[in-house]
């Protein structure tokens, strides 16, 4: 009987680092925008009042995968972490099972390197700094992704002043204000998305924003003000528009499929990107399987290369 390795989150975060994540997470973007690799809408399993349950299910590349992943917003509070489950990965064609792995770490690597991609794509070419506002587990992923990127110093900003000071030293950057945050050429929002956090007020002329943190129903980052003086993309029209930043904006019919580009059309060529160094671009990201896909094959990678080591479990 086959045996299955077992890969933790050590082991995932040693298969893969910052720079290569966002390569697979660009080549996942480009296969899925060529139709190459394919992904039903993810399901959410509301618990309330904690949060909700996601299954992500996604194949391309000779595997197929499914994500059970939670969002409890009120998780850090409690110690707990927000984002935690599991992920499956088998073979397409055989269909068995090829290996299970932490999810945290998939998702921190996938979440992270769809900010440093957005920006790489769409940010004005001389952008360099960053702000982070939402400085907790995938936030600091951000920073590091976009600091393989080439990007930073920056201004990490938290309600949890120490959450933003360890970041920034870590990464050599300053901790700061949201509005100081808010400013930089690169703004990141990594927050539960109850509040928004980045004002009209704060958007100055060619500036990206990457909005990470609503990627639920309810969940919002950025006023609509601030939304509407902005040219839109996002990773996956079906999913923001039901339940992403840019959910809001579409209810309220300010929003329209017409005005939102996907950042995989963009990457294909297929559409342009952004259109003057003038603009203000946002990015709405709402995590796709396809990106698990992207860091999960590679993770099995290593492990078949002898490169991470992993418990093996028989089923
Ligand atoms: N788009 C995606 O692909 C994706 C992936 C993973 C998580 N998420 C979402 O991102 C959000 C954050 O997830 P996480 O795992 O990093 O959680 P986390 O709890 O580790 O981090 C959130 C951070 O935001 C801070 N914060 C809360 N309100 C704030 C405010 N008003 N201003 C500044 N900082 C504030 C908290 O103190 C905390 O440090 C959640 O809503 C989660 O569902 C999105």
């Amino acid at each position: 009987m086959a045996q299955i390795p077992v890969l933790d989150g050590e082991s995932v975060l040693a298969a893969v680092d910052p720079a290569a994540a966002v390569d697979r997470v660009r080549l996942a973007f480009e296969r899925f925008a060529a139709g190459e690799w394919v992904m039903p809408s993810k399901v959410y399993l509301d618990s309330p009042p904690n949060g909700d349950f996601r299954a992500m299910p996604a194949r391309g590349e000779g595997f197929a995968l499914l994500k059970w992943v939670t969002s409890f917003p009120g998780n850090s509070a409690r110690g707990l972490p927000v984002v935690t489950g599991a992920l499956l990965l088998s073979n397409a064609e055989s269909g068995e099972l090829v290996a299970i792995m932490d999810c945290a770490a998939v998702t921190s690597l996938r979440t992270g390197a769809a900010a440093a991609l957005s920006a790489q794509v769409l940010a004005t070419p001389g952008a360099r700094s960053v702000g982070i506002i939402g400085c907790g587990v995938n936030g600091a992923w951000s920073a590091r992704c976009l600091t393989a990127c080439g990007y930073g110093p920056g201004v990490c900003a938290d309600t949890r002043a120490e959450v933003a000071t360890a970041l920034a030293g870590e990464l050599g950057w300053s901790a700061g204000s949201r509005v100081e945050a808010a400013a930089q050429d690169v703004v990141v929002t990594v927050t539960p998305g109850g509040v928004p956090v980045i004002l009209e007020s704060d958007l100055r002329s060619g500036q990206h924003i990457a909005a990470l943190g609503a990627d639920a129903k309810g969940k919002g980052e950025v006023e609509l003000a601030a939304i509407e003086r902005c040219r839109l993309f996002c990773d996956e029209w079906a999913q923001a528009s039901a339940g992403g930043e840019l959910s809001g904006g579409t209810a309220a019919g300010m929003v329209q499929r017409e005005r939102v580009t996907q950042l995989g059309d963009v990457i294909s060529g297929r559409t342009p990107g952004r259109g003057s160094d003038g603009e203000i671009t946002l990015f709405d990201s709402t995590g796709l399987a396809i990106q698990d896909l992207g860091i999960a094959t590679a993770v099995h990678e290593a492990w078949r290369e002898g490169r991470v080591d992993a418990d093996l479990v028989t089923l």
